[in-house]
């Protein structure tokens, strides 16, 4: 698109924002023109507690369709739209809710008494199935109020569980999934960055595995990372495993440091093609005409429900352990 269509469509977008009532947010791994249109940006976890506090009745979420998906789930009066309803999730594809539920019924057989604590990247079906719905942002946290007595299943990302196994000292069984993104990143080449970097410091999410993270100062979510660049007063260089815009969002918040994006195996730039693909386009077309829009479904109930004691707080009505159902 040419500068002068690009700010046609941004022009639209702000009209048709105040027209219908919109509030955009926007996941720090979309493109930067549409994180700079955003009313607000973050983490997975800010956005599913910010969302609760939106006072427009359209939400626009620019993420993936979990994320959506939450957004509606905690704020079931609003009109949810995504800009491309097919923005999906390696990690949430990995573990269908009938496929948790059979592995979990195995383990209650054989006599296993677990709480099952699911990542958010996952269904509001699998989320049905959980005990526990946690973010990089909250997982440590919520595994530390797990009781002893129950072992942990953590699905689906097994690289996230792995990590958080080691740093929570808590046994896990861990689902295989993992992130297509994270899961890309070359540790040849990151090897080489910090040979020719050897002041740098290397930044990397926890969905990395683990032959990332044995290389890595900080590992931490999309949050934490802007939080700890900011304690650094000093200019300095850092290498950053994560999805590439992230970047952006980096030095805009910092703009005294330099980031580096740590190559994948097979191209310098880590893009999420689900995030990629909404638009602006889409952004505008989707507050057009109203859709595609989130719709309630019969497993939000109880999704919701897990949602809102683990991201909210609110207390549990029942967290049964190994009887996700409550039954
Ligand atoms: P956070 O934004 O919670 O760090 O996680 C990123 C992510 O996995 C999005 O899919």
């Amino acid at each position: 698109m040419s500068t002068a269509v690009v700010d046609d469509v941004v022009a639209e977008i702000k009209n048709l924002k105040k027209k219908i009532g919109a509030t955009i947010l926007a996941h720090y791994y979309q493109e930067s023109e549409i994180q700079e249109l955003a009313d607000i940006t973050g983490d997975s976890l800010k956005l599913a507690r910010e969302a609760t506090k939106v006072l427009s009745p359209v939400i626009v979420f620019c993420g993936v369709h979990f994320m959506a998906e939450t957004a509606k789930m905690l704020n079931p009066q609003k009109k949810v739209l995504l800009p491309d309803l097919e923005a999906g999730c390696s990690l949430s594809d990995s573990c269908p809710a009938d496929k948790l539920e059979r592995y979990q019924e195995m383990l209650r057989i054989n006599g296993r008494k677990f709480q099952t604590v699911t990542y958010i990247n996952s269904s509001a079906a699998v989320k049905a199935l959980s005990d526990w719905v946690v973010t990089s942002g909250n997982a440590e946290e919520i595994i530390r109020r797990v009781p002893e007595e129950y072992e942990i299943l953590f699905v689906p990302d097994q690289h996230l569980g792995r990590y958080l196994s080691e740093v929570t000292a808590r046994q896990m069984i861990l689902w295989n999934g993992s992130c297509m993104v994270h899961e890309i990143f070359s540790v040849h080449d990151l090897v080489r960055l910090k040979q020719k970097l050897p002041n740098a410091i290397t930044i990397a999410h926890p969905e990395c595995p683990k032959n990332i993270l044995e290389h890595t100062d900080f590992i931490g979510g999309t949050e934490a990372m802007i939080k700890h660049v900011s304690q650094f007063k000093e200019p300095t260089d850092f290498l950053v495993a994560t999805e590439a815009n992230m970047l952006w969002q980096l030095e805009s918040k910092c703009a005294r440091h330099r980031y580096h994006p740590v190559p994948g195996i097979t191209c310098a730039c880590n893009k999420c093609p689900h995030m990629a693909r909404n638009t602006l386009e889409k952004l505008r077309d989707c507050m057009l005409t109203g859709k595609p829009e989130i719709t309630w479904q019969p497993e939000f109930d109880k999704a919701r429900e897990v949602l809102e004691r683990s991201l909210l707080n609110v207390p549990a009505k029942a967290v049964s352990g190994g009887h996700p159902h409550g039954d």
